[in-house]
């Protein structure tokens, strides 16, 4: 749960708002931003890993991973916090700029970036490009050369280190899309550095997501520190980038070490490896997403209807109810579950309850069997039509991987702070998704 979300009367309240009013106001499903932890929590990663390397007597440098979650107000708390940004597409760079965040403080991933993309990048003057493919090196070389520029560039590498995490969210093993083989790093610094448009500035490395311990980065920054040094004998390489990937807590099951654990361990880690290697340690930095926007974020749902449904379980035979708590929303504002077997918590938000606990599955409305918004739950027996359901954590990859299946239109964003509550994205209307059908003619058409 987000810091500011405390029990007001019998309902719960977030940045000092009641959530009834929340719903009132505008409407469930709900995505609702407690600014105040996004604030405090960027503070303190950034302020987590510069303390970590200060006392091994260099400098850590923190993104924001704006895929998390990425707004025009978003990106400027993380500005003001002094996190630098990522951003891996043309529409996450326009979101950043339209912020005003200051280009050199954004550095732009993506495994198959545009060639429209990388010359906006570079035209604007991204603090450093971070380059994904062989092809992608004279790419940006020939828009630097265009634009009579030098282009600071890191290399993702791809590490090899397995994370321990969902498959589909582990990026560093070897098969997979993103980065260069370790073993190919060498050759494509070289052909970096034989531009002269280019600056070789470090490498690059995410290991995956969700991940809990140290020792997948630990092993990950040891991998880099032996090419890191190989490459000192080329040049200067300022930088390593160590990625994001940091877990949160779900649910009460998920025990993530604290940040300033991690930083410590990695840092240990940094500056056991450079001193075997006899070299500096170069600046570290990271790109935390998740850790710094999913628990501010808390999602707002209308119960619909309830159903006890007989299941049988195959092992024993046996017979059992299930309810199922169908909500206003699902997979179209959480994607999580239906993609990664995501596990969720919620909680009846309007009111408290003595009814004994039932087990129960929160669906939501669409057409599809797999739409669950939490697999697994005990909520008081008596949760009913009507009740709001809040879901915490929701804050990071849900907003931006919603979609709008069965022309369901995303759920606004709103922002609470000190008894405040206002938009910062603004919801889809039915009107929003028509306008971009083609054939759709309003004047010919019933009043919607
Ligand atoms: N840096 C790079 C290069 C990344 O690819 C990512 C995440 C991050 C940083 C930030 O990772 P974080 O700290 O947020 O874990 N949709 C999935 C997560 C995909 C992550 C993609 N890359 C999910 O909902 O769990």
């Amino acid at each position: 749960w987000s810091r500011t979300v405390r029990r007001d009367g019998d309902a719960l309240s977030v940045g000092g708002v009641p959530v009834g009013e929340l719903a009132e106001r505008f409407g469930t499903p709900l995505y609702v931003v407690d600014e105040e932890d996004a604030r405090s929590r960027a503070a303190e990663v950034r302020t987590a890993f510069e303390r970590a390397f200060a006392d091994i007597g260099t400098a850590a440098k923190v993104y924001y991973a704006g895929k998390a979650f990425l707004s025009v107000e978003v990106a400027r708390w993380m500005d003001a916090a002094g996190l630098f940004i990522d951003v891996c597409s043309g529409g996450e760079l326009a979101v950043a700029l339209a912020a005003g965040v200051d280009p050199e403080r954004l550095g732009f991933h993506g495994n198959n970036k545009s060639l429209a993309e990388i010359d906006r990048a570079v035209s604007v003057g991204v603090g450093a490009i971070v380059i994904d493919s062989i092809q992608e090196i004279d790419r940006v070389a020939a828009a630097a050369e265009r634009h009579g520029v030098v282009q600071s560039v890191r290399l993702r590498v791809n590490s090899g280190v397995h994370a321990h995490t969902h498959a589909f969210l582990a990026t560093s093993h070897e098969d997979q899309k993103f980065g260069i083989a370790l073993e190919h790093a060498v050759d494509a610094v070289g052909r970096i550095r034989s531009h002269p448009s280019l600056a070789f500035r470090g490498l690059h490395c995410h290991i995956g997501s969700q991940i809990f311990g140290a020792d997948g980065f630990a092993e990950s920054a040891a991998r880099l520190l032996s090419l890191h040094a190989q490459l000192l004998e080329g040049g200067d390489v300022p930088e390593l980038n160590l990625g994001g990937g940091f877990g949160i807590a779900y649910t009460s099951a998920d025990d993530p070490a604290p940040i300033d654990e991690l930083a410590h361990r990695i840092a240990e880690t940094v500056a056991a490896g450079c001193e075997q290697l006899g070299i500096p340690a170069p600046v570290v930095a990271f790109e935390p997403g998740r850790s710094i926007i999913g628990t501010a974020g808390l999602t707002l749902y209308t119960v619909g209807t309830t159903k006890d449904v007989p299941v049988a379980f195959q092992d024993d035979g046996e017979t059992a109810v299930r309810r199922y708590v169908s909500v206003d929303g699902g997979m179209s504002d959480n994607a999580r579950p239906a993609l990664y077997e995501a596990e969720y918590s919620a909680r009846i938000a309007n009111r408290t309850s003595t009814a004994a606990p039932a087990l129960v599955r929160v669906a939501g409305k669409h057409c599809e069997s797999g739409d669950i918004v939490v697999n697994a739950e005990y909520l008081p027996g008596d949760v009913t039509p009507g009740d709001l359901l809040a879901v915490p954590a929701t804050g990071a990859y849900c907003w931006s991987l919603a979609s709008n299946y069965n022309f369901l239109g995303r759920p606004p964003v709103v922002a609470v702070r000190d008894g405040d509550a206002r938009v910062i994205v603004r919801g889809e209307t039915i009107d929003d998704l028509l306008a971009r059908d083609a054939a759709y003619d309003p004047a010919a058409a019933r009043p919607l």
